[in-house]
């Protein structure tokens, strides 16, 4: 009678094991990267198949073709060059080609400019660029502790689209945003790694300069020395680095041991590379992206009418290392590794469609221009 026991188990469990088997429940493969000493659990782990993926989107364009740097300066060739003027001009006919190619390659050159009138500034994307070439300069030369000597073009934020496919905005929705006590929570939070957690959290460290530190260092409430942060506080640090965790498309560890999350010393170098570029990040928006507010039409703009702003996945778009670490920089040297005038005209002069030149000094119109610029506008 109980001879058939052994047996039954034996095939119950074969059984178990062929539905599992069948049933196609085997992990997928993966690929681990130990970030910590052995045994502190700091593995990386990554789906190959998604990462095969992730690569052939993050494939950089080749280089046009390579500028001679002689001959005479943009400066002197052109009406209207008021950063890129100490190129060659091939230099710079290869950089109009390439930023054509970067964010607007369907569109060509009228993107930014009315083709009856290359010098005049009537057309805002022409306008945004070149605060967008001053900006691209700053990256790479004041932020080296951040983006290395792999540095950054337009195309680590373009990718051939004029809109980044990443960036972030006050976002209130659903409204009222505290009803019932919301709080701007509770919500799928949409810049914030889709949590729950505080929707608007990006605009408190990204653009403001929140404490991100929460930890009490010591064991007890301190009297003569005590922790300013509460569980809000704590949900929102959460909130940043659930967006920087999927912007890099990494897991905490990469950054952290997560035993003490606090901890410089126990902490792998990324997270010192990331404390820069949380400070890079406040800088871009507050010193570049805000500014722009008067020239980008509405329907460039998030819902409550701010510009959109860059977060750490708009150059990261998933990758650790944006492009995979390959840099695009050593053909575009002097375009974009140089820093050329730094001055801003008065963006709240500019007036879409209206032949002028935005400069320093304010935009003059028309007049300044020769005589092609009786062109009707082509765009607002
Ligand atoms: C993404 C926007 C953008 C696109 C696309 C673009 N340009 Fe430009 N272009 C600019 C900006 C910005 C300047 C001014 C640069 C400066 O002030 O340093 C400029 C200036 C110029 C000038 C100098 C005009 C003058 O007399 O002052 C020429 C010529 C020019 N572009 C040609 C082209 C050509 C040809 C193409 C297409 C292959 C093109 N551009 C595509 C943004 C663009
Ligand atoms: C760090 C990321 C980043 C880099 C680098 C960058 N951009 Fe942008 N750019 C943005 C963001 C974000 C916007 C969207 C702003 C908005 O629409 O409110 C934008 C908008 C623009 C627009 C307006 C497009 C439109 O249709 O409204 C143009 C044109 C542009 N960028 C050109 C350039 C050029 C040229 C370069 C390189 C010199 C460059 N950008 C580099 C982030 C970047
Ligand atoms: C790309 C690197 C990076 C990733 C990924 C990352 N963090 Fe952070 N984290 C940082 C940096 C940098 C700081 C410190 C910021 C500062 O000092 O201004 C920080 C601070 C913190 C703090 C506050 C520590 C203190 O001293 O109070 C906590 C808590 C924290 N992170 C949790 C997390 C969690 C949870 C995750 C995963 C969801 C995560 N982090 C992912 C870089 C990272
Ligand atoms: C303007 C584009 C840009 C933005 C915005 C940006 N990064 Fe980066 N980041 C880079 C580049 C480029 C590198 C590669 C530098 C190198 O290889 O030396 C990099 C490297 C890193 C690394 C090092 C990765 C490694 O394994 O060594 C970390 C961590 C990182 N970024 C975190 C962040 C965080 C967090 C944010 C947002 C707060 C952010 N980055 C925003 C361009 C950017």
């Amino acid at each position: 009678m109980q001879l058939w026991i052994p047996f039954a188990a034996a095939a119950g469990t074969l059984l178990g094991i062929a539905s599992f088997v069948g049933a196609d429940w085997d992990a997928p493969p993966v690929e681990t990267t130990q970030m910590g000493y052995r045994g502190t659990g700091m593995n990386v782990i990554k789906d190959v198949d998604k990462v095969e993926a992730l690569k052939a989107l993050n494939a950089v364009p080749e280089p046009l073709w390579e500028a001679d740097p002689e001959g005479d300066r943009a400066g002197e060739i052109y009406e209207n060059v008021q950063v890129l003027g100490d190129l060659s001009d091939d230099q710079f006919n290869l950089f109009m080609a390439a930023i054509t190619e970067w964010v607007a390659p369907e569109e060509g050159c009228g993107y930014c400019h009315n083709l009856e009138n290359l010098a005049s500034d009537e057309v805002y994307t022409k306008v945004v660029s070149r605060r967008m070439i001053q900006m691209n300069q700053t990256i790479n030369v004041d932020w080296e502790p951040h983006v290395g000597d792999v540095g950054v073009t337009c195309y680590t934020c373009h990718r051939g689209q004029a809109v980044p496919a990443y960036y972030w905005y006050d976002d209130q929705e659903p409204k009222p945003a505290s009803a019932s006590g919301r709080g701007g929570q509770n919500v799928v939070g949409q810049f914030v790694g889709k949590t729950s957690m505080p929707q608007n959290a990006l605009a408190e460290y990204l653009l403001g300069d929140k404490e991100i530190r929460v930890h009490s260092l010591t064991a007890l409430p301190d009297p003569a020395n005590p922790n300013p942060a509460g569980t809000k506080e704590t949900e929102s640090t959460w909130a940043l680095m659930m967006h920087m965790s999927e912007g890099l498309g990494v897991n905490c560890v990469t950054c952290h041991n997560s035993r003490a999350f606090n901890d410089w010393d126990q902490s792998p170098p990324q997270r010192v590379t990331a404390w820069h570029g949380i400070q890079m990040t406040r800088a871009l928006n507050n010193d570049y992206m805000v500014g722009l507010t008067p020239v980008f039409p509405d329907n460039r703009k998030g819902p409550e009418g701010d510009v959109f702003k860059i977060g750490c996945s708009t150059c990261h778009q998933g990758v650790q290392k944006p492009l995979y670490g390959v840099s695009m920089l050593q053909n575009y040297v002097d375009a974009l590794d140089k820093k050329g005038p730094t001055a801003v005209p008065d963006y709240s002069k500019y007036v879409p469609g209206e032949t002028q030149t935005m400069a320093p000094d304010g935009p003059t119109n028309s007049s300044a221009l020769p005589a092609k610029t009786t062109v009707a506008a082509t765009q607002q």
